[in-house]
This record gives structure tokens, sequence and C-alpha cells, in this order.
């Protein structure tokens, strides 16, 4: 019995080493916040640390260009938290100040990039204010630029300022409902995204009316984020839930949630740019045996819903509509998507579903990309490489992370918002660096022998449990092993 208790001792020192390393300091980190379900699981190479707990439902987070983590507390209004910066992920909470208290702001935030121009947005708003970096406060009243967009059901408003091409804002609008009929309809302005030119605006902006369409038929494209090498604007998609096709109900598995590619903003011309992407009448493919009277779908493809007839069908919907670049599995709700700079992964949020037996989505996951567009064919199931999970997602939605937004720090490290939680984690490398560089392409229990890469594919509906990491002081033995041994290979 001695011996195995040496060694498990011996490991524990060393990780100690490697720990303090991988933490920057090399002094203790004093943040010992846990959160208070199951540890999530990590991809062998990442560690999750908990930055803040008991933010109400916070959605939309980013950096001002002093380094304060500013978070839309939804129901709230929008909060900057200044961090304790220990390296690595010895990251806390030092003080906090609101900057915006307003119960409506619900989701989106954006500002320019000299930090003087805060914007965030309501259910029927985006509203502007100068912001004052010193200080980290508002120092105007708020202005309303693009307004006319109160509905129900899917009342976010994502928010992304280009880099490519300055002053252009773009503006993800949801349906009103599960199947959202006046969508059909492109004057509707429902389930759309669109471009707005803020640099010589004169008027405040109407939604629908004003602004360049992007793309109509998006159902709730709560992520956008912009390619950073080619310019190319990605979404990502909650389709539809409850899905019937010829009577036959077929929602566990179908439709898949998407990917959808909307062109450039500079001028480039792309055919279906401002197109119909399918919705309230077409879908996307994802376990194509379980969908009745179909001929020749494969992963991807796009497809009618409810009962079929001469114009209802799937060759009107493959002729009709665009199809997403990539398709993941049904329900999992990804609510943003994040771009590391080189244009090699695209980080996704996964909220989780309610419409499905076995819970999907919950996690964190990695897209990769190749000069601009995804590596993986629109027909792929495995385009997804899970990077952190829920130990197991028979327990949620209730003892669950859930995350919603994600940003950059100035050092490439990878904050995550978790609304049901009211938490903010940071993600990093065991090695030390920043999430930005990273290509993670095996995910969490790979390490373990029981791997799930791809963990979006249909083989695998919940991540496999073991590869849990989430801190220094905590991970199972079978990881720390793994942690180590890469972390002497680097
Ligand atoms: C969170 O709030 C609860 C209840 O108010 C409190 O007991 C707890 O100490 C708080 N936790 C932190 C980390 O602030
Ligand atoms: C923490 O907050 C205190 C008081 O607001 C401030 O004096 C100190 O500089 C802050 N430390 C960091 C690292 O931001
Ligand atoms: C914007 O300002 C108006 C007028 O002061 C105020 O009624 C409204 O609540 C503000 N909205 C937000 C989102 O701050
Ligand atoms: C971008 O536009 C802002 C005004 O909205 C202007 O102040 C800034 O100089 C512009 N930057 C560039 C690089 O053109
Ligand atoms: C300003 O707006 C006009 C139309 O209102 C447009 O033609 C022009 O290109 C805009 N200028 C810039 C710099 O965006
Ligand atoms: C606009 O973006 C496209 C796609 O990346 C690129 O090929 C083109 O050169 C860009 N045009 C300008 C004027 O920057
Ligand atoms: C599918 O059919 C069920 C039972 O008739 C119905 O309750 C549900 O609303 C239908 N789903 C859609 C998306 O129309
Ligand atoms: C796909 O659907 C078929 C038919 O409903 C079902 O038998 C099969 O288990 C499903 N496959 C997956 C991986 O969900
Ligand atoms: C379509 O599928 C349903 C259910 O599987 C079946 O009852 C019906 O006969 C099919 N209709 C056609 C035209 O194939
Ligand atoms: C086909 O089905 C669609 C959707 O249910 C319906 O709107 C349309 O009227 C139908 N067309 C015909 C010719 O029956
Ligand atoms: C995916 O599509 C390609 C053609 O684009 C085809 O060669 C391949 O067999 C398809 N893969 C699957 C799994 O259907
Ligand atoms: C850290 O990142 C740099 C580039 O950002 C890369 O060259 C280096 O290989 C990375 N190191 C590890 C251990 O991943």
């Amino acid at each position: 019995m001695a011996q195995p208790l040496n060694l498990v001792f011996s490991f524990v020192s060393l990780l100690g080493v490697v720990a303090a390393q991988g933490y920057g300091s090399g002094s203790s980190c004093s943040n010992t916040l846990k959160p208070a379900y199951p540890a999530p699981s990590l991809a062998p190479g990442f560690e999750a640390q908990l930055v803040a707990t008991n933010l109400t439902k916070p959605r939309g987070i980013m950096f001002d260009t002093q380094g304060r983590l500013l978070v839309v507390q939804s129901g709230y209004g929008l909060t900057s938290l200044q961090l304790n910066d220990g390296g690595g992920g010895c990251v806390s909470v030092n003080s906090s100040h609101d900057v915006v208290v307003d119960s409506s702001l619900n989701h989106g935030i954006e500002m320019t990039a000299d930090g003087r121009t805060l914007y965030a947005s309501n259910p029927e708003a985006v509203y502007a204010w100068s912001y004052d970096p010193s200080t980290g406060s508002t120092t105007s009243s708020n202005s309303s630029i693009i307004t006319g967009m109160s509905t129900s059901d899917h009342t976010t408003r994502t928010l992304l300022l280009s880099k490519k091409v300055n002053g252009t804002l773009i503006v993800t609008r949801g349906s009103t409902a599960n199947i959202d009929p006046i969508a059909e309809a492109i004057t509707s302005g429902h389930s759309q995204v669109k471009s707005f030119n803020l640099l010589n605006q004169t008027h405040t902006y109407n939604f629908d009316s004003d602004g360049r369409l992007l793309g109509w038929g998006l159902r709730n494209d709560v992520g956008v984020d912009e390619e950073p090498l080619a310019g190319g604007i990605y979404t990502v998609e909650n389709s539809v839930d409850q899905m019937n096709r010829s009577g036959v109900d077929i929602h566990e598995n179908n439709p898949g949630e998407e990917l959808n590619f909307l062109g450039y903003l500079n001028g480039t011309t792309y055919a279906q740019q401002g197109a119909n992407f399918g919705y309230p009448t077409c879908f996307t493919a994802w376990n194509v045996s379980a969908i009745p009277n179909n001929t020749g779908l494969q992963l991807g493809s796009p497809f009618a819903i409810g009962d079929l007839n001469s114009t209802n069908n799937d060759a009107s919907c493959a002729s009709g509509t665009v199809a997403p670049r990539l398709t993941f599995q049904a329900h999992m709700a990804p609510l943003d998507i994040l771009f590391n700079p080189a244009g090699t992964t695209a980080w996704v949020t996964f909220h989780g579903s309610w419409d499905r037996t076995q819970p999907s989505g919950y996690k964190l996951g990695a897209v990769s990309f190749a000069t601009g567009s995804p590596t993986e064919p629109s027909n792929s199931s495995t385009a997804l490489v899970d990077v952190m999970t829920n130990a197991d997602n028979s327990n949620c939605p209730d003892q669950c992370f859930r995350p919603v937004g994600l940003a950059w720090d100035s050092k490439g490290r990878l904050f995550m918002s978790s609304d049901s939680t009211g938490e903010v984690w940071v993600v990093t490398e065991s090695s030390g660096n920043g999430t930005a560089s990273a290509t993670p392409t095996a995910g969490p229990g790979a390490g373990s022998g029981s791997g799930t890469s791809g963990g979006g594919g249909l083989a695998s509906s919940s991540p496999v449990k073991g590869g849990a990491w989430t801190g220094r002081e905590r991970c199972s033995i079978g990881m720390c092993v793994v942690a180590l041994v890469a972390a002497l290979l680097i």
C-alpha cells in the first residue's frame, strides 16, 4: 500500500511545481472559488477556473480597453468587474461597480476600439453611451441608435462591431415564437441579421426599414462573429423545437443547429448575402434516417417541415434557401461564436437543450477553420470538438453550467459567462499560454481512453466523465498525470 501512496504524493508535489508555472506568478493563488455543482470536465491541455459568482444571469461579456470585464446581467444592467490577475487561471474579482442600471438590458454589448463609445441592447433598441475608459463609467445619457425591435419570445439582440469595416454594427434578431409565420415576410424584420453604418448616422435607425440585410430566415442566430482573416460574418443558429414531418415527431435528433455564413461587410460580392436561410419553412437535417419521405438528404441538407406538397418539399428548400456551412446536434442551443486572432479556431458556447430526452449541449466547443472557412465539409457530424463540458449531462439543467458569452482578454485567455449559475469562468491552456493560440483536437475523456472527440457528433449525446480539472488543486489523478506528461513534453 505504501508504494502507490508515495507515487500519488510525488505526483501531487510535482503538480504543484507545474501548476505554479501554469499560473505564472509562482506564488499561490488566493482564488478558491468552486462551483456549487459537479466540477466540469476539460479537454486534455485545458484548465478552467471560476472567476466570479453570484451574478444575475450574466449574458454578453467584453473587456474595456483598461482590462475591466463588462458583464450584462440580464434583468439588472451592465456591471464592471475589476480583476485581480495572478496570471494563468488565477483571476478573481477585486471590485465591481455598476455602469448602467437598467433592468431591460438582456444580452448585447459592444464598444468601439478606442473604448469611448459603449453599446448595449434590450428587446426594443440598441443604445449608445459615451464611456470614459479611465473611470469605467458612462459620461452621457443613452441615445437610441436602432429601434423598432420589440417582440416576444426571442428577445436578445446581439451586437458586433466590425473590425474590418469601421463603424459597421451588426445586430441579430430572432423570431417571436418557435414557428413565427411573420418571419416569412422579408419586410417583417423578424429572424434577420442586419448591419448598420454608424459613421455618419443622422437619424435613429429603424431595424425593419434601415440597414443592410445580411440574411433572413435565420430563426434565432444569437451568436455572431467576424472571421479575422477574410472578414466573413458567421452566425450560430438555434433551430426549431418539436419538429414534425409527414405527421411523424422527429424532434429528438432534428433539425440540427447551424453555423451560417453571411458574407462580407467590405463590399465584396457574395451572392447569398441577404438571402433566405429557410426559417420558418426549411430546416437542416441532422439525423437523416429519422426524416420520413426523404429522398437523398444528407446531414446538412435543407428539408421541409410538416406535410409535404407541391410547394412545401425538400427540393424547394434546396433550391430556395441557403444551407448552413456546418450543422450541429439538435437542440444544443449555440449562443456565442468567437474566433481566435489567427482565424484557426472558432469557439462556440452551447447553452443546452430542453427539447430532448438526453440533454445535449451545456458545453464549450471549438470548430477548426482555415483561410476563412471551416476545415470540415458541410456534411460532417464531427466538426465540433468539446473543450469544457458538464461531467454528466443527465444532471442538466439544474446541476450544470450553461455557457453564454465569450470574450478574450488582452493575454488571450478565454472568459465565458454562465447565466443560470451566475458565473464567469476563465479557460486557459495548462501550458500557461493564452487559449487564443490553442487548437483543440480531442474532447474531455480523450486522455483517459474513452474519447468522444467531435463530441457534437451523432454518436455522443452526453460527454464522458473523468477529465475534470477545474483549478489546480482539483483534478482526478488520471488527469493530473495526463496534464503532467503534457506539461513535461513542452
Ligand atoms: C454569494 O451570495 C451568497 C448569498 O448572498 C453568499 O452567501 C456567498 O458568500 C456569496 N458568494 C460569493 C463568492 O460572494
Ligand atoms: C483593487 O481594488 C482596490 C480598491 O478599489 C484598488 O486600490 C486596487 O488597485 C485594486 N487592485 C487591482 C489589482 O485592481
Ligand atoms: C435611456 O434613457 C431614458 C431616458 O433617460 C431612460 O428612460 C431609459 O431607461 C434608458 N434606457 C437604458 C437602456 O438605459
Ligand atoms: C472609425 O470611426 C470613428 C468614428 O466612429 C473615428 O473616430 C475613427 O477615427 C475611425 N477609425 C478609422 C481607423 O478609420
Ligand atoms: C454616409 O452616408 C451616405 C448615405 O447616407 C453614404 O452614401 C456614404 O457612403 C456614407 N459615408 C460613409 C463614410 O460611410
Ligand atoms: C474584402 O474582403 C474580401 C474577402 O476577404 C477580400 O478578398 C477583399 O480584398 C476585401 N476588399 C477590400 C477592398 O478590402
Ligand atoms: C408537432 O406536432 C405536435 C402534435 O400535433 C404539436 O403539438 C407541435 O406544435 C408540432 N410542432 C410544430 C413545430 O409545429
Ligand atoms: C437516428 O434516427 C434513427 C431513426 O429514428 C434512430 O434509429 C437512430 O438511433 C438515430 N441515430 C442517432 C445517432 O441518433
Ligand atoms: C410519408 O411518411 C409518412 C410517415 O412515414 C407515411 O405515412 C406517408 O405515406 C408518406 N408519404 C409519402 C408521399 O411518401
Ligand atoms: C403546401 O403546404 C404549405 C405549408 O403547410 C401550405 O402553406 C401550402 O398552402 C400548401 N400548398 C398546397 C398546394 O397545398
Ligand atoms: C460528404 O459530402 C461529400 C461530397 O461533398 C461526399 O464525398 C461524402 O461522401 C459525404 N460524406 C458523408 C458522410 O455523407
Ligand atoms: C504558446 O503560443 C505560442 C504562440 O502564441 C506558440 O508558438 C507556442 O508553441 C505555444 N506554446 C505551447 C506550449 O503551446
